[in-house]
């Protein structure tokens, strides 16, 4: 750097930000206007005014896939009956949890002793029995004549990791209860979860249901152009730019969130290389960019086994152009294991570990039948060599190769 790095600050403080106000590009900004939602708005309005009364509400379930404006509707309804509840002095207590959060919802005990902080309850983190747990909650909720709702977000990730006893148990809480009612607002991004449910857990939760239907790209195209005015400077993005960041996310299941994502990536992109509006081609890199992150993130987070199984077929791959086989694949990882001191698992398991990965879109993998040889995967990194390499570099971190 010719000019010196306190040169390179200064010029970088002249350049004026495309961005006039960032925070409004956060996933968890709620706008003033939301688009596209005025069905859904009404129906969880109507389902939930019934509070502002002192009379119990349906419990709610919301579905619908990532990005479809769910979390955004909710959260706003409830904002807007707490608001007026407080106007008017009404006897009304709303709770939102996101059971996506490890430390809210990883087992029963977490969850309900979070739901007892929520009024005010100090609970050890851990070290009571669950029922004392239970039970000093309901009690804590009990203590007034009151309606309480409970928002439980991500609600299919807190069944895949407890189960839905606890569902039921809080679904069933009402006939106990002498003074205060209770209603549960479940929301999902998984359409078919309530499938795995209980039926008895279901037919409760699920006393109203509302589906969110994806976006399509004009949809996207009109939120992302309300929220570049939120938060950007004028011309701050060039002719085409919404429509193809909303293009994208549409092709990917009209995802909102990846819409808004992208559009602030690019942003940033274009103000590192200093310039004064957003490009095409900013949008293009910006998809490099958060493709590349999704894959590092989901690499750190594996068992050492499926970070041996990723490695041995990313550097094979890197090796070769045409299909790896889950055999040689095998032989690999067994090598790897060696390397890092680690029992290999039998080839089985490695080939649905494969299989895993397939579906979690960061390999290709395609079962084909050997004749008499039996059956074997054909495998391909669904990524770039760039990507490849990054993955790579950040496996052989992790496994301390
Ligand atoms: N109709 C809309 N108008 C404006 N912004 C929206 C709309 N729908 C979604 N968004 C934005 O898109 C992102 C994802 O929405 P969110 O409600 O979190 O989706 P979900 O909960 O269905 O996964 C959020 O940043 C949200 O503010
Ligand atoms: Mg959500």
């Amino acid at each position: 750097m010719e000019k010196g790095l306190g040169q390179f600050f200064e010029d970088y403080l002249e350049q004026e930000s495309l961005f006039t106000n960032k925070e409004h590009l956060q996933p968890n900004f709620v706008p003033e206007t939301i688009t596209h939602r005025d069905e859904q708005l009404h129906s969880v309005a109507s389902i939930l005014a019934p509070c502002l009364r002192c009379q119990k509400p349906s419990n709610l379930f919301v579905y619908g896939k990532t990005g479809t404006g769910k979390t955004l509707t909710v959260t706003y309804t409830t904002q807007q009956l707490e608001s007026v509840a407080k106007k008017k002095n009404l006897p009304l207590k709303i709770i939102y949890l996101n059971c996506k959060l490890k430390k809210v919802a990883d087992t029963e005990y977490r969850l309900i002793a979070q739901l007892a902080r929520e009024f005010g309850k100090a609970i050890p983190p851990t070290g009571l029995p669950t029922d004392e747990v239970y039970s000093i909650f309901f009690k804590e909720i009990d203590k007034e004549k009151r309606i309480i709702l409970i928002v439980l977000d991500e609600i299919d990730v807190l069944v895949g990791k407890i189960g839905d006893e606890m569902l039921y148990n809080l679904t069933r809480i009402n006939a106990e209860l002498k003074n205060a009612q209770l209603s549960i607002v479940g929301i999902s991004n998984d359409v078919i979860f309530t499938e795995r449910l209980d039926p008895r857990v279901k037919s409760s939760l699920s006393e109203e249901e509302i589906i969110y239907p994806p976006y399509n790209a004009l949809h996207l195209q009109q939120i992302l152009e309300q929220r570049v005015k939120l938060s950007m400077r004028k011309n701050a993005v060039a002719e085409g730019v919404i429509a193809k960041c909303a293009a994208i996310a549409a092709r990917e299941h009209g995802d909102a969130r990846r819409a808004i994502e992208l559009l602030r990536v690019s942003g940033e992109l274009a103000e590192r290389d200093g310039s004064t509006q957003i490009a095409i081609a900013h949008i293009d890199q910006a998809e490099d960019t958060i493709e590349k992150d999704k894959v590092i993130e989901l690499v750190k987070g594996q068992p050492k086994h499926y970070q041996a199984t990723l490695f041995s077929i990313f550097d094979l791959g890197t090796q070769r152009k045409d299909a790896l086989f889950t055999g040689e694949v095998y032989e690999h990882y067994k090598y790897v294991c060696q390397q890092v001191a680690l029992r290999p698992l039998t080839q089985r398991r490695v080939s649905d570990i494969i299989g895993e990965f397939d579906v979690l879109g960061v390999i290709n993998a395609k079962v084909i039948s050997k004749g008499r040889f039996g059956r074997t995967r054909e495998i391909f990194p669904s990524t770039s060599q760039g990507l490849v390499d990054n993955a790579k570099a950040t496996l052989s971190e992790e496994l301390g190769l």
